[in-house]
């Protein structure tokens, strides 16, 4: 067997990504290794949300060509895909001489010829197609990331473009995938014993709104409703017809998630009660310059019947501070936002400019300082409501799926509940994969301490 190593920024989706580019190149003779000493093939899969992670890739090249010399390793053929190949495309090659492969997000399926080529004797292989009806969906990822939770993609791609951001750029058109293969996908993960799904998309909500697929139902599946499937439909769809006992999704879009998924989620024991719904800002003004189509009271509206819902719902989201322009009272509102929500977590991003972005016309920017500075006073913020959000699981029991092994204690598992927090406790008698009750013993403001019941 040939030896691949692959290294993975960025979000869930690149994630399994990297799951489908494994699963792709087996067929050629490849099977993965964790050492990139020892590999033929390395790919990097790359993320350029924020400019940080885009300039690692270089670097990251560097240093394990370094690495490999020095261990008079074996010299590996160099890849990059991922967000930074589909925007950079050729010019990646002028940055790095090393680099034999770019692969775009639509032509995973294309990896495997595109390695041949490199090993035939050819010196470089570029694919960065962006269409708008690509079929990559139905590339099998057989290599997951643990045994008990999969991930699965039901949508792909985002026609938002909110001014801050190069998705739509580097993932194309948003496309729904048809909703028998999602099922069928789902039902065979539970045959081979997945505990846990995440259904993934950069906007999960949209689903069947948009894209060539309209997300029409497939006889095969045994259901009353004949209209069109929405997100809320396609969660009902997973929860009666699919095995996995858990069901868990991200990320949702503020302006189409509505009452009706949590109707659905309240109904349906299987769906986890968690939502990750992200405001990126808490001033109205600052929501419309970043195109969000949604103003604070409106996101308002949508945290008030999730909170009212049957079930206790966990809310986590994202935020940007310093967008250009952000006033100081631009910020209150988005302190004052996080104060009333009361997210179980939260990622507080600093505005990054990014290539071909609307926003990056805005010339108003806010100071490197003051970006640190709203950073800082939001993260105390929220560290003192998660404080807060973490105390009220004391002394009540919960579900955990046990994933592994603590980093802290060889004692212990860790695992998530269903509203996606980490708890740590004694292993005893249990095993991975088991599905066990907790009873919280102690709580931190990043995860949860406990003793099987
Ligand atoms: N589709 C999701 C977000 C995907 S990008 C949504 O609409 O909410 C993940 C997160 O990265 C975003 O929520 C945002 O907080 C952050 N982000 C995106 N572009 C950014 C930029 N230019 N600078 C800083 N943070 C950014
Ligand atoms: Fe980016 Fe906005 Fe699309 Fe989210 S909805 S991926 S933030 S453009
Ligand atoms: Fe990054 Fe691309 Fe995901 S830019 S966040 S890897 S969609």
């Amino acid at each position: 067997m040939k030896k691949v190593y692959i290294e993975t920024h960025g979000c869930q989706m690149n994630v399994h990504d990297s799951e489908k580019a494994l699963f792709a190149l087996s067929d050629i003779g490849y099977e993965a290794v964790a050492d990139p000493v020892e590999a033929d093939l390395i790919l990097l899969n790359t993320c350029m949300v924020r400019e940080k992670p885009e300039q690692k890739v270089f670097k990251r090249i560097d240093t394990l060509k370094h690495e490999q010399i020095r261990a008079q390793g074996k010299r590996s053929v160099f890849g990059v895909m991922g967000c930074v190949a589909q925007a950079e495309a050729e010019r990646i090659f002028d940055r790095s001489r090393d680099v034999s492969i770019v692969l775009g997000t639509q032509s995973i399926s294309k990896l495997p010829q595109m390695v041949q080529q490199i090993e035939q004797g050819f010196s470089r292989s570029i694919d960065v197609t962006l269409t708008k009806d690509a079929d990559f969906f139905e590339i099998s990822a057989t290599a997951r990331q643990t045994n008990q939770i999969a991930y699965v993609s039901i949508i792909e791609g985002c026609n938002k473009f909110c001014s801050y951001c190069i998705v739509p750029f580097t993932r194309g058109r948003e496309r729904s995938r048809p909703v028998g293969n999602i099922l069928a996908e789902i039902q065979g993960l539970a045959e081979n014993g997945y505990k846990e799904v995440h259904l993934l998309g950069q906007n999960v909500n949209s689903y069947g709104l948009s894209g060539r697929y309209r997300g029409n139902l497939p006889t095969t599946f045994n259901t009353s409703q004949s209209d069109q499937v929405t997100f809320a439909r396609l969660l009902e769809l997973v929860a009666h017809n699919c095995g996995v006992p858990r069901v868990k999704y991200m990320t949702s879009y503020p302006r189409d998630f509505d009452q009706e998924i949590i109707r659905v989620m309240d109904a349906e024991e299987k769906l986890c009660e968690w939502v990750h719904l992200p405001a990126q800002s808490g001033s109205d003004r600052i929501l419309k310059r970043m195109r969000r189509g949604y103003t604070f009271q409106a996101y308002m509206d949508k945290i008030s019947f999730i909170r009212a819902a049957e079930k206790d719902y966990s809310i986590t989201g994202d935020l940007i501070v310093g967008f250009p322009g952000e006033t100081e009272e631009d910020f209150l509102e988005t302190m004052r936002l996080v104060a009333e929500v009361e997210y179980d977590g939260l990622f507080i991003f600093q505005y990054s400019a990014r290539p071909n972005t609307a926003a990056m016309a805005y010339e108003d920017t806010v100071p490197e300082k003051v970006k640190t500075e709203r950073l800082m006073k939001l993260i105390e913020l929220q560290n003192r409501i998660q404080q807060r959000r973490y105390a009220r699981y004391l002394e009540k029991t919960v579900e955990v799926l046990i994933e592994g092994v603590s980093a802290k204690s060889n004692d212990e598992f860790t695992g998530h509940t269903r509203c996606h927090k980490t708890v740590n406790f004694p292993k005893g008698e249990s095993r991975l994969g088991d599905l066990v009750q907790v009873k919280i013993n102690r709580a931190g403001k990043n995860s949860l301490h406990g003793q099987i019941l």
